[in-house]
């Protein structure tokens, strides 16, 4: 069943009626541009056509209830909360993730509400494909939308008056993830799922916020983006991710420039040798990961897919060796794939476990699907989950 209709029922059995309205949000894929966002650089991600659904009603007492269903069909509700009392890390867990929304919304004076959330959905979680961002943002936009506020929700992605509201309702559902639950994440996800839309990458300066949509019609081109979920758990808060953005941050500060995406690869060498041996390799993956951002980029627009796939193996090796943010499973996915026929491979997301993707042509996917599996029974791994990735809408209100 789908999230929205799965949202929209669990929450009449729950509450005992109809929610006001379901909105939902995707997970993503980032094709390429991978700890450039932090950077203020280049991103080229597409929405997957798994989704969060939120169902909701408003309420009368200002409280905020929430639940959620799993995939094991079970319901999890979070203790009610006042909105009046939400202060960052309360509360904390699961539920931090979508009262961070609705305590960023009180901030902005926007919203506040009480309102009864009942979440459902089918982004894998703890994969590296942004579940986190699908869910603030299907919980913005239903708490946008308990407010009155049905100009963004109705206006699709790409179109002009709908898209600035998307861009900032992407920075509050950051916002959300950054100062309430804590974890120092970048714009790439939330700027994702809000903006993307269907046969299309979206090219995202992140800098600016200026976006392109690229087409990307992967069934036209007989080539697919085959995503393979190695089941290696991946969690930033966790993860070297905050040290890894810390070290970015502080060659930018030596080398006296904004953020790294002013570093231009002509420059590359010099700045190298300005800097400590620790910060060098960070700096060579940021500075290249952009330029291979805007080929692939420039590739795609003139559709020479099967031309990134060069491009997709640099950024899995940069990724790898110099900022050191793979893992033993996604290596072995990548180069699985490769050896059976992948045009390119590479980890997509954050790292330390989660997702890989790789291109293949629609007559060697099977070929692909089975060396991943085998090589990873082989290694007496878990089984990964593979599936092939549509680039579909991004957030939106649903009918159900
Ligand atoms: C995670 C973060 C993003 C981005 C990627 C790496 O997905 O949430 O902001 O930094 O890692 O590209």
């Amino acid at each position: 069943m789908k999230p929205a209709r799965l949202a929209a029922e669990t929450f009449r059995s729950l509450h005992g009626r109809a929610p006001q309205g379901v909105w939902s949000a995707p997970g993503r894929v980032n094709l390429i541009g991978e700890h450039t966002d932090y950077n203020d650089g280049y991103v080229l991600p597409f929405a997957l056509p798994h989704r969060i659904a939120a169902a909701a009603a408003p309420r009368t007492d200002q409280l905020l209830t929430i639940a959620t269903l799993g995939s094991d069909g079970r319901v999890q509700r979070a203790a009610p909360v006042e909105i009046a009392a939400l202060r960052p890390g309360s509360p904390g867990g699961w539920a931090a993730y979508p009262s961070g929304v609705a305590w960023v919304l009180r901030e902005e004076g926007i919203g506040g509400g009480g309102a009864d959330l009942v979440l459902a959905g089918d982004v894998p979680t703890g994969a590296g494909l942004s579940s986190s961002a699908a869910l603030e943002c299907a919980v913005a936009l239903a708490l946008l939308g308990l407010a009155g506020h049905s100009d963004t929700t109705d206006d699709p992605p790409g179109g002009t008056s709908g898209d600035a509201r998307r861009a900032e309702i992407a920075r509050w559902a950051q916002r959300a993830e950054n100062e309430f639950v804590g974890v120092p994440t970048g714009a790439l996800d939330q700027a994702a799922s809000m903006r993307c839309t269907a046969g299309h990458v979206l090219f995202l300066d992140v800098r600016s916020g200026a976006t392109e949509q690229v087409p990307f019609d992967t069934a036209r081109t007989g080539l697919w983006v085959l995503v393979i979920d190695t089941r290696a758990k991946h969690s930033h808060s966790e993860s070297g991710y905050g040290d890894r953005r810390r070290g970015t941050e502080r060659a930018a500060e030596l080398l006296g420039v904004r953020a790294l995406r002013d570093v231009a690869p002509p420059g590359l060498g010099a700045a190298l040798d300005r800097l400590p041996g620790e910060l060098r390799p960070l700096v060579r993956h940021v500075v290249s990961e952009n330029a291979r951002v805007v080929e692939v980029a420039e590739h795609l627009r003139a559709g020479r897919v099967a031309e990134i796939g060069p491009l997709l193996d640099a950024s899995h090796t940069s990724l790898r060796d110099d900022y050191r943010v793979s893992a033993p499973e996604l290596d072995l996915a990548v180069d699985l794939a490769r050896t059976a026929g992948a045009l390119g491979a590479r980890m997509t997301g954050g790292g330390f476990g989660g997702s890989a993707i790789a291109l293949v042509h629609e007559a060697d996917r099977p070929a692909v699907e089975a060396a991943v599996i085998a090589g990873f029974e082989r290694e007496r791994l878990a089984r990964p989950r593979l599936f092939t990735a549509v680039p579909s809408a991004g957030a939106g209100r649903d009918r159900w």
